[in-house]
């Protein structure tokens, strides 16, 4: 029987990083993983392929409508599907094989196959049983469904399936306009399909600063996306050649039918924590699956702590990685911890969302005074040259202090910008401070400081 300090079960962005760091912080430490290869969802079948896609089909819009406005005369691209998903393949071997070779750097032993806890310690991975001091469980999670809507991942498709369709459709009927519907979806509207997306709520992306979420569904819209909003999908049907999807506008009732040749059904995640035997073991679960854990991601069991998509919190890679360190630091005997107040979320559709703290509707129900900081893309010289002038920065501001409270940018590298406004939200610092730091000129980043700007005497280029 093999003894480790700690075993973490799962290797994906929670899993393998809270590895490494414990194993960097001087314990032994071993990672189960049933998969062929490290990652998780997030490098196998998530993050890491669809950025592959939505990198390679932007290539293909650029080409289609922006190349002859810079001067670029070529030929009309041409599509071939096999080697985009060989081009895909290769971004994720390259990734998997990454962190493979980061366990061996950092001596974590990769333990193959599907994990049990049989007992406080006792870990067992096939027919081999192991024994840990510490175990944590990042087992992430899984596409969680509707009812009367079963998925088969050949016509009606979670994410995993969307990835890997053996052609792009003519038609697609996305469910849910969150994260994955609208990433998955530009993906195929920009390789030609006829996209409609149908959300419960009466707007896309819920919980998004509401005139964030407007301008992307109008941008996504210019784009050939159709959204019927507002709208519960009842059933799915499997024809012959596609589905047919059965919604009800919430409104009047009505019903209402749309055929398509794929369904791709992105209605949120569930926990994974299936065959780790938690009931038996007493584990305290939540209603909605998740593991309970307290601050220091312990459950109620000693020695088994939980992170990342099985436990509360937003379902992103990031937050599970945060949360792995901030464990394997408190198992050291360190001071581990995670600021919720600052985890950023980013939508990888062009224009890019990207935000941080509050929204401006969390702040009103919270009876907050603040000011708000407003800049234009179409005010940035940088955007404009490379035709991304659609969108803004705004910024939210304690109206008596100044402290930032949240920033929400739709735009050319939001996801990158948003980071300038986390650094300066963990030193808990002011608008005027990110407005009197110099900005090199011409960076999309000058957008943000515009938008600081705004929450005191006014942006320049407004
Ligand atoms: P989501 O929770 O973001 O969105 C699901 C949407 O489905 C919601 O808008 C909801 O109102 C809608 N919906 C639910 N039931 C419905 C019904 N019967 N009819 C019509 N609409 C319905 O979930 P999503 O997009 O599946 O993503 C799952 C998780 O993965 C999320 O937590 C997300 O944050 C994460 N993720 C993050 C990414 C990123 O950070 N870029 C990329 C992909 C996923």
């Amino acid at each position: 029987m093999a003894d480790f300090d700690l075993i973490v079960i799962g290797a994906g962005p929670g899993g393998y990083v809270c590895a490494i760091r414990a194993a960097q912080l001087g314990l032994n430490v071993a990672c189960v993983e049933g998969r062929e290869t490290l990652g998780g969802t997030c490098l196998n079948v998530g993050c890491i392929p669809s950025k592959a896609l939505l990198h390679a089909t932007h290539s293909l819009h650029e080409a289609e409508h922006n190349f002859e406005k810079m001067g670029l005369k070529v030929a009309k691209p041409k599509v071939d599907w096999e080697a985009m998903q060989a081009y895909k393949g290769d971004v994720i071997g390259g990734n998997t094989k990454g962190i493979e070779f980061l366990f061996k750097k950092n001596k974590v032993t990769w333990l193959k196959g599907w994990a049990s806890i049989v007992a406080p310690g006792k870990v067992k991975v096939g027919d081999d049983l192991h024994q840990a001091r510490n175990i944590v469980i990042a087992t992430g999670s899984e596409p969680s469904t509707l009812p009367g809507v079963t998925i088969d991942e050949e016509v009606v498709v979670s994410s995993t399936g969307a990835l890997s369709l053996p052609k792009p459709p003519k038609s697609m009927v996305v469910i849910g306009a969150g994260v994955i519907g609208l990433e998955m979806g530009s993906v195929y509207a920009r390789l030609g399909a006829d996209v409609t997306v149908i959300e419960y709520l009466d707007a896309i992306t819920p919980g998004m600063d509401g005139e964030v979420a407007k301008s992307l569904q109008k941008i996504l819209q210019k784009q050939g996306l159709t959204f019927k909003l507002g709208a519960a999908v009842q059933s799915v049907e499997r024809g012959k050649k596609g589905a047919t999807v059965h919604y009800k506008l919430r409104k009047d009732e009505s019903a209402h039918e749309i055929e398509a040749e794929v369904v791709l059904v992105a209605t949120g995640r569930k926990p994974y924590t299936v065959g780790l035997g938690l009931d038996g073991l007493g584990v305290e679960m939540l209603p909605r699956g998740q593991v309970k854990a307290d601050m220091h991601f312990a459950t109620n069991i000693p020695g088994i702590y939980a992170i990342g998509d099985a436990i509360v919190g937003p379902m992103l890679a990031h937050k599970a990685e945060d949360e792995g360190m901030a464990v394997a630091e408190i198992i050291a005997g360190k001071h581990g911890h995670v600021n919720y107040d600052v985890i950023p979320g980013v939508i990888y559709t062009t224009p890019e969302v990207a935000s941080v703290g509050k929204t401006e509707e969390q702040l009103k129900e919270a009876g907050v005074a603040y000011k708000v900081g407003k800049f234009s893309f179409m005010g940035n010289a940088r955007a404009k040259a490379v035709f991304q002038g659609e969108g803004f920065v705004k910024m939210l501001a304690d109206k008596a202090t100044d402290r930032i409270l949240g920033c929400h940018i739709i735009g050319p590298g939001a996801g990158d910008l948003i980071h300038e406004v986390c650094v300066a939200m963990e030193f808990g610092a002011a608008a005027q401070d990110l407005a009197l730091t110099c900005h090199a000129h011409p960076t999309y980043s000058e957008a943000v400081r515009e938008a600081a700007l705004a929450c005191g005497d006014g942006a320049i280029h407004a």
